[in-house]
This record gives C-alpha cells, structure tokens and sequence, in this order.
C-alpha cells in the first residue's frame, strides 16, 4: 500500500475530505487513507443515519479497483468471502458491515479503526530505535489469536463449521487503535484478493507472512493463521523481518524451510519460555505446531501473567509512540464527524447492497438469520436495485458456502505452482 498522495494508477473516485466530501452512493468519502494495486481505502461515514449506523460514525470503505469488478470469478469470491465477514463479530476483528457496489466499484463497509496498523509501528519502533515491550507483543499476539480462534470455529445456523481461515495475517492486516484495541483486518476477502493479485510487486510482501504450508500451495486451515501470527509475533519481539530474501524465490525458500532463530537472540528481555511459544507457532510441520490459534492465546495470556500486564498499557504505549498523529487523528475525526455535503440533493443512491451486517445492534453474538446467506438486500435497506445489464451478485449460489470449499491459492487454479516455476525455471 502507497501513502494518499501517490497518483500512479486511475482511479475515477474523488477521494473527498472533511470540507469537501465526495458522495458515494449512501455514503460520503472524507479522504483517502491508502492506495494499493488492488484497493483503495477511504474514511466515510454515512450521508444520513441508517440501520445500526449512526450518521457520525466514521467508517472505513474499501473499494477495489474498478477492472476487478470485471473479473467474474474476483466477483463471485469476493461476495462468497464477504458474506463470512459480515458474520464475524469478534472484539479484535473489524465489523464489516455492508458488502456492495457503487457506480460499479464493490466495495467494503467496516468500522474506522483509529491509531495504526503494525507495520507502521514497527517501522516507527526502528526509526526511533525502541522496541514494543515483550508483554505488550504478547498481548497484541494472544488479542490477534482470539480473534482468529473466534473465525476458525465460527459455524453457520445449523452449526455446521464455516472453515473460515484468514490466509493473509500480515502486519497491514492489524490494526491497534490509541485506545488500545487489536483488530484484525482483510478478513474474508484474501482469498479473492490474493488469488487475483497478479503483481508479483503486491504479492511479495504477502510471502513473508504465509506459511511453509500456504507458499507449497497446498491445502490450509486454522493452523496456517498461527503460523503467520508467530512471524508476526517473532518480528515484534525483535524489531526485525524474520524472512527476508533478495527475490521472491530465494523468499520462498526460507519459508519452505521455516528456520527460525530464538528471539532472544535479538532481544535478552526474551525469556526461555517465550522463545519456546514463539518457536511451536513457527513450527514447519504441522503436527509440531499449535493445533489452534487458542491454544496459542492461552498461552500467551498464561506467560504474560507474570508481568502483572494491564491491557490499558497499550492505550499509552500507543500515544506516545504517535504522540502527534494521535492529536491530529483526534482533530481529523472530530472535523470529519461533523462533515456535511452542501446542499445535500434528494438522495439517489445508485447502489446494490450485496451483503448487509445481519446481527444488529453491534456487538451482539446473536445468530445470524437463518436465511442470512440468502439475504441480497438488508434487512432494513433495500437501497437500489441491480442495473438489468450487470452480473448480479444475488446469483451467487446462497449454499455455495466458502472458503474452506474453495481451493486456497496455488491449489486450484495452480496460481502459486505455476509462481513457482516460473521462478525455478
Ligand atoms: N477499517 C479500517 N480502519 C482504518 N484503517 C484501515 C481499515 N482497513 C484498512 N485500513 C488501513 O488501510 C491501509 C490499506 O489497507 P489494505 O488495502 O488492506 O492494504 P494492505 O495490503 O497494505 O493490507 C492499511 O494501512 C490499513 O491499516
Ligand atoms: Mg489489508
């Protein structure tokens, strides 16, 4: 992901900000937060409130690039896997709450999460020279582990298991608000992502955090998560890549091979037991790791025990290492918050909701509907129709059920073989 102010790569949408919003559809854009090669992200909030969102609630969207929505298989995954995300609801995951299409773009509504994502704060931790505290590594780990353990074993109405796996556990991919939250981002939506990233430049950041399993392309569950959550775990205990190669190739290998160093070769503060933890996470074969993101959480909660740790610690850590960006995030919120379009018209929303949140009010661990699946259109918003000339994501199959069904990258469609030998032709 590039910063807000690159230009490269066309994009139609305005990306608004607190004086100037731009409407998209229902909703109003209040700026652009980052620009990728597949996706932009955009802060929002919606032009009048509707169903559980109220109108000051800053949202984040997602809007993938337009030629995706081109791709009838990106489409169909992309709604299969929004359909599941819209079903989490988990403290550290991020509420998704509609799936849609606007003038074209589909796109993600989720709550803004506030503060920064971890690679940010790595990157800021080596530019000042600090380290994230060990207990606080821990906690932001057991925090991303819950929330993996919640999506793992999260089943449908008739309690089948959904087999949700995340695949794509990367520092971008976490979140830590200035009031301390973890959450999880992308869930749902990587398998679509990953699969039609064919920029080898958007994918090779991804190989540093995939599991000797997931680079194989072979067939991946929950554990592949705890594999990804122990880099991550590894690289904030050490301030350092744990797998860094000068090609993708040479990347890869290091992967495949899983070799990895204590951190306490990096970081005394380390304890024996910790290198231990960090150690069974990253274990290349997988009978020799964790079998389950809880059973990593539980034990990263029983180590940091002895730190008499307080999860308000997080809150401070995090506004003193942004302490000015935490000031103007406050400013920036509070002048987006009260954002209004000038003369705002009778509202023509030209949107087709796919997937709206199903369990209002947020938070509750209701259920979904048994029907949710089959839901095109929300339960309070019918906003818009399909324009009669479009691919109709209502076609997707409701009981087409997701990505445990569906081959994992390189396992189905050979993507990630045919990566391969590319590059050990
Ligand atoms: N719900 C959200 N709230 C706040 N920031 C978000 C949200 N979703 C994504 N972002 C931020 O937008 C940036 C780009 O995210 P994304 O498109 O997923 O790219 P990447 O491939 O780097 O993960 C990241 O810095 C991420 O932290
Ligand atoms: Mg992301």
């Amino acid at each position: 992901m590039e910063s807000p102010g690159h230009t490269g790569g066309q994009s139609k949408l305005q990306p608004g900000s607190p004086a100037d919003p731009t409407a998209f559809g229902k909703y109003l854009l209040l700026g652009m937060i980052a620009r990728g090669g597949m996706a932009e992200v955009y802060r929002a909030k919606t032009r009048s409130a509707s169903g559980i969102l109220a109108a000051d609630r800053l949202l984040a969207i997602k809007c993938m690039r337009p030629q995706l929505a081109k791709e009838a298989r990106f489409v169909e995954m992309f709604i299969r896997e929004g359909k599941l995300a819209v079903l989490l609801d988990n403290d550290s995951i991020v509420r998704t709450y509609e799936i849609g299409r606007i003038e074209g773009r589909y796109f993600i509504a989720m709550e803004y999460i506030g503060g920064k994502d971890l690679t940010q704060i790595l990157r800021r931790c080596q530019e000042s020279n600090q380290r994230i505290p060990v207990p606080h590594a821990c906690y932001i780990a057991a925090k991303m582990s819950e929330g993996l353990h919640y999506a793992h074993t999260r089943a449908d109405a008739e309690g089948r298991p959904l087999n949700i796996v995340n695949r794509d556990v990367s520092p971008s991919n976490v979140r830590i608000s200035y009031e301390g939250d973890v959450k999880l981002l992308d869930f749902g939506i990587a398998q679509a992502m990953l699969k039609f990233t064919s920029e080898i430049g958007v994918l090779k950041g991804k190989f540093s955090y995939m599991s000797p399993e997931q680079i194989r392309g072979m067939p991946v569950d929950a554990r592949t998560d705890v594999f990804s959550t122990g880099i991550i775990l590894h690289e904030m205990l050490t301030t350092e890549k744990l797998f860094r190669g000068d090609t993708e190739f040479a990347l890869m290998e290091k992967v495949r091979k899983a070799d990895v160093p204590p951190p306490s070769k990096f970081n005394r503060r380390v304890p024996d037991a910790l290198d231990k933890i960090v150690a069974k996470a990253l274990a290349r074969d997988l009978p020799d790791r964790y079998q389950s993101a809880k059973e990593l959480s539980d034990d990263l909660h029983a180590f940091v025990t002895q730190y008499r740790y307080k999860p308000e610690e997080m809150t401070e850590f995090m506004r003193n290492l942004f302490r000015v960006d935490y000031q103007k995030e406050a400013d920036e919120i509070a002048s987006c918050q009260a954002a209004t379009l000038d003369n705002e018209p009778e509202m023509s929303i030209e949107s087709s909701l796919v997937v709206a949140e199903p369990t209002p009010p947020v938070g509750t661990m209701n259920p979904p509907p048994r029907d949710a699946d089959k839901r095109t259109t929300g339960p309070r918003e019918a906003i818009g129709r399909m324009p009669a000339d479009d691919t109709s994501p209502t076609s997707v199959p409701p009981g087409d059920t997701g990505p445990a069904s569906t081959p994992g990258p390189g396992s189905g469609d050979g993507f990630f073989s045919r990566l391969r030998k590319k590059f050990t032709k």
